[in-house]
């Protein structure tokens, strides 16, 4: 068994594994959580709005599947308190804050034995998250999956910005990692750890529908866009001059793109994305998804996933900048 890595967040949150399952939305539910737990991962619940039967439903199978740390995440402009503190009762080791101002919730949060992440997109968040006593920062670069800043920055540059900005405060990186090579590169950064969503949106455990599964093996970067177009269209209640969401190509943008006025004003048209959600003729929800698709080729188990990046980051670091011998299946590649 090789080394493990240890990072000032593994040894905060008492994890084997410098990695993070991002608490997405309904497809990591507690199944997932407690698989990513259970393989020295941080499983994260995604409990983004606080939907109350969601959690009643999901956080039992979160807390009851490992004895390891677990924790769960929330959309932090569309959630009531009340969701925080049933959360709570279930004494996750995390709960995470993403997206618009924590500090409603960041006191109540600290003062229960749950370690509080706050998840920023760019400078002054990451300012407002040291400010509210965040105990572990993520730093979220546009090429991530799902909702992030209108006017957000890249994982590369805006990484090392937060580490520096933030410390001693441990930094994950997000955005663009889905192989062991991307979780090396984060701790290269500087960061503590990397939390990942798109790569486990793949697995055997994630609450997706099979044709999601597929369109993320099949999907490419290239046809990954950032727009509000579908979340106008659908109805969503997201703050889009703030947050857009980057998912797969959609008849919908193809449609919309830079006419997102037009469509919130348009009745009509959001009809018939809800008529053409009911005939079949699109998915009853966009396919989020982020830069790093094109390296997910596989549907493996959450576990199988954890040790795979894990071994392959180890490996990365090993070899980094150095010449592997020639008789090393991987030299030259
Ligand atoms: C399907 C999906 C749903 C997501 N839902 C949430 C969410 O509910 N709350 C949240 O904080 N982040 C959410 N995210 C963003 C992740 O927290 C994370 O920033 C992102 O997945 C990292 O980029 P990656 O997808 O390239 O790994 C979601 C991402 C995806 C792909």
């Amino acid at each position: 068994m090789a080394m493990a890595l240890s990072t000032e967040f593994t040894e905060l949150l008492g994890v084997r594994h410098p990695i993070v399952l991002a608490p997405m939305g309904g497809s990591a539910g507690g199944a997932l959580v407690g698989a990513v737990s259970r393989a020295g991962g941080l499983g994260l619940l995604g409990g983004a709005y606080g939907d109350r039967a969601w959690l009643e439903r999901e956080l039992p199978i979160a807390a009851e599947g490992t004895d390891q740390p677990w924790g769960v995440g929330f959309l932090t402009w569309a959630i009531d308190a009340g969701a925080v503190e049933r959360a709570l009762e279930f004494n996750p080791a995390a709960v995470m804050l993403s997206f618009g101002d924590p500090s409603p919730f960041a006191d109540r949060i600290r003062r229960s034995d749950a370690a509080l992440i706050v998840q920023v997109t760019g400078v002054d968040e990451a300012e407002q998250a040291v400010d509210v006593g965040a105990d572990v920062i993520v730093a979220q670069g546009t090429e991530s999956g799902g909702h992030g800043a209108r006017r957000g920055r890249s994982t590369l540059p805006f990484v090392p910005l937060v580490v520096d900005l933030a410390a001693p405060i441990p930094v994950l990186a997000a955005g663009g990692i889905a192989d062991g090579r991307g979780v090396a590169a984060a701790l290269a950064l500087g960061a503590a750890g990397a939390l990942i969503g798109t790569r486990f949106q793949a697995t055997a455990e994630a609450l997706v529908d099979p044709s999601v599964s597929k369109a993320l093996i099949e999907g490419r970067g290239q046809d990954t866009e950032r727009s509000s177009v579908l979340d106008i269209a659908r109805g969503a209640s997201w703050p889009t001059e703030t947050y857009t969401a980057r998912t797969l190509a959609h008849p919908f943008l193809d449609r919309w793109r830079g006419r997102e006025a037009e469509l919130a004003g348009d009745s009509r048209a959001r009809q018939d994305y809800q008529d053409d959600v009911a005939r079949g003729a699109i998915p009853p929800l966009p396919v989020w998804a982020g830069e790093a698709v094109d390296l997910i080729t596989d549907l493996p188990s959450a576990a199988d996933l954890v040790t795979t990046l894990a071994t392959e980051a180890e490996d990365a670091l090993t070899w980094a900048g150095r010449l592997r011998p020639k008789d090393d299946p991987r030299a030259g590649s």
